[in-house]
């Protein structure tokens, strides 16, 4: 398990069971914010459903294919962010997060995001990463051109909200970029 510092009060930590509650009263207070993009709130109803989600994450954590943490500022659950399953055979991953509606506009969302970054060019060795945001998320692209993310193109109707389709904004960074990005903070 592993807990990463983020600024002041705030850290990432790896999700575990015994986080169900949490993470399922956060989802349950923030529905209308969080159900605009993301596809599973509405299949979110009990803390049964938040516990599936985090025990299939510790699995996909246990085979190495990466992890989902909680963003906690003192003591207090306040987002998720972590990663979709790995492409080993491309080094490739993909970075997925979301903040509960109380602790959006405050930059945990950037810091939790360097954090998974970081893990994914130290500790899982990956070539690129992918953030998506669907096409009228600004607030989600604004995150990817902060992180300092490239934008790629856009995927049509790439995932199904509910009752429509969204478009994705394919934004990648590759490991010698963010690199470069750490050196120049570093200078
Ligand atoms: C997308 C989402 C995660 C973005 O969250 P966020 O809180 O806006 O993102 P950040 O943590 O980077 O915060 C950025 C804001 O904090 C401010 N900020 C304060 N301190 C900061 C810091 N140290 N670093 C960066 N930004 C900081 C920024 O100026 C920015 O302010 P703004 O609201 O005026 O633009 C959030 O809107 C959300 O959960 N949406 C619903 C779910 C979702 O869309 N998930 C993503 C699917 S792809």
């Amino acid at each position: 398990m592993f807990v990463q510092r983020l600024a002041g009060e705030a850290y990432l930590r790896l999700l575990d069971l015994q986080d169900a509650g949490e993470v399922f009263a956060l989802t349950d207070a923030s529905r209308d914010h969080l159900r605009r993009w993301l596809p599973w709130v509405d299949f979110t109803r009990t803390v049964a459903d938040s516990e599936a989600f985090i025990a299939s994450s510790l699995e996909q954590f246990a085979r190495g294919l990466g992890f989902q943490a909680g963003i906690w500022r003192g003591g207090t659950l306040c987002g998720v962010a972590g990663m979709h399953p790995i492409d080993r055979a491309n080094r490739q991953g993909s970075i997925g997060y979301w903040i509960g509606a109380a602790y959006e506009g405050q930059g945990l969302i950037t810091l939790a995001c360097q954090a998974v970054l970081d893990e994914a060019f130290t500790r899982y060795g990956l070539h690129r990463m992918e953030l998506r945001a669907a096409a009228g998320n600004e607030r989600s692209q604004a995150v990817a051109r902060r992180l300092g993310f490239t934008r790629e193109g856009v995927v049509r109707d790439a995932e199904w909200l509910y009752d429509h389709y969204v478009d994705h904004v394919v934004f990648g960074m590759l490991e010698e970029e963010w690199r470069r990005a750490g050196r120049r903070e570093g200078e």
